[in-house]
């Protein structure tokens, strides 16, 4: 396993971060308890310790199934982050990020996952009904009651970011540390303003979606043969990702992962690795066998021309992942 730090927190992250969103229940590509515990012991003897749920995960049990399955295992060298601001239940002051709320929320994930701390603590999204200073004081006094070590945010307009690390620097709280956004080789509107601002601000990037929720892991024609992909689910891979150039570098992906003799996904994942401004994809798989190439993708060198052939394609699309 290869390891880098965590934006400017000093903190060593292994450069694949676990993503947890598919322990739980409610759709058939979930993992149970045990399913989802042998990937986490896996990922661990595999070098892994970042690991990414959100309190809204399967109705928290994303967290309950990840405390559990760590509890086993040395909790020091493990980085947990989990997230707020979508509802666990539905009822007024389950989701958002007023002071309440966030309160609440920190308290139900620390019972959860079955700890004291939560070492990075994200907002899920940007809330309009709540000033940025009343959310950050709140987080901040989370960090200094010992119940936060780190702060993070995920997706958002690159201007609502600016403006809550200035708010942060006015006022004298803690700044986000992290950003989650969505970003991979068929969705790359980061780089216009949120990826830049995040390397000027000194913020770590761990981006969600890095295999376009399966979309660049199999020839873009095959993609509705997965149980991820009916469209039922929640969490289907969305069409823009062939849109505007998308098919053709799938057809891309597809092409150089044959000549590297490696899997589409792992070549996917080679283009984050390379990329200057990423720290740590999040990968989503339910598979040891998947959760093991994604390892080995560490060892795909790509060429800076075979990253330029990938880029080329793409054309801006409409922003996914947030109002
Ligand atoms: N902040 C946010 O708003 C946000 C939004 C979405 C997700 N997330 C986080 O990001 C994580 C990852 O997101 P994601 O799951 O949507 O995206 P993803 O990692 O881009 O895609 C996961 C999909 O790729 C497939 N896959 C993974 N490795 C593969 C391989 N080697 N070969 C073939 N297929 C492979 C998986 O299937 P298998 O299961 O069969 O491997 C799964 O269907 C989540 O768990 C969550 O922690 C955050």
């Amino acid at each position: 396993m290869e390891y880098t730090t965590l934006g400017e927190t000093g903190v060593e992250v292994s450069r694949i971060c676990l993503g947890c969103m598919s322990f739980g229940r409610g759709e058939p590509w979930m993992l149970d308890d045990e399913e989802a515990t042998d990937l986490i012991d896996r990922a661990i003897d595999l070098g892994v310790n970042f690991f990414d749920t959100a309190n809204a995960y399967s109705g928290g049990e994303s967290e309950r199934i990840l405390g559990n399955a760590l509890a086993g295992h040395d909790r020091d060298e493990q980085v947990v982050a989990t997230k707020v601001f979508f509802p666990v239940e539905e009822g007024p002051n389950r989701s958002g990020l007023s002071r309440k709320t966030v309160e609440q929320e920190l308290d139900a994930s620390l019972g959860r996952l079955g700890m004291d701390t939560i070492d990075l603590y994200q907002i899920h999204r940007w809330d309009d009904d709540t000033p940025i200073e009343t959310t950050l004081r709140a987080l901040d006094d989370a960090v200094r009651r010992g119940k936060v070590r780190y702060l993070g945010a995920s997706s958002m307009w690159a201007y609502q970011f600016a403006d809550a690390l200035h708010a942060s620097d006015r006022l004298g709280l803690d700044r986000f540390a992290t950003m989650q956004d969505h970003y991979n080789l068929a969705y790359r509107e980061e780089e216009r303003e949120m990826l830049p601002l995040c390397q000027q601000e000194g913020v770590g990037v761990i981006p969600w979606g890095p295999l376009g929720q399966g979309y660049l892991a199999r020839p873009h024609e095959q993609l509705e043969t997965t149980t991820r992909a009916d469209p039922s689910n929640v969490h289907n891979p969305t069409p823009e990702y062939g849109a505007a150039g998308g098919e053709e570098v799938n057809e891309r992906v597809e092409e150089l992962a044959e000549e590297y003799g490696v899997t589409m996904a792992q070549l996917a994942l080679a283009w984050l690795f390379q990329n200057e401004f990423v720290d740590a994809p999040i990968v989503g798989t339910t598979s040891v066998e998947h959760l093991e190439q994604a390892v080995e993708a560490l060892d795909v060198d790509l060429s800076a021309s075979d990253v330029e052939y990938l880029e080329a394609p793409y054309e801006p699309k409409p922003v996914i992942g947030h109002d």
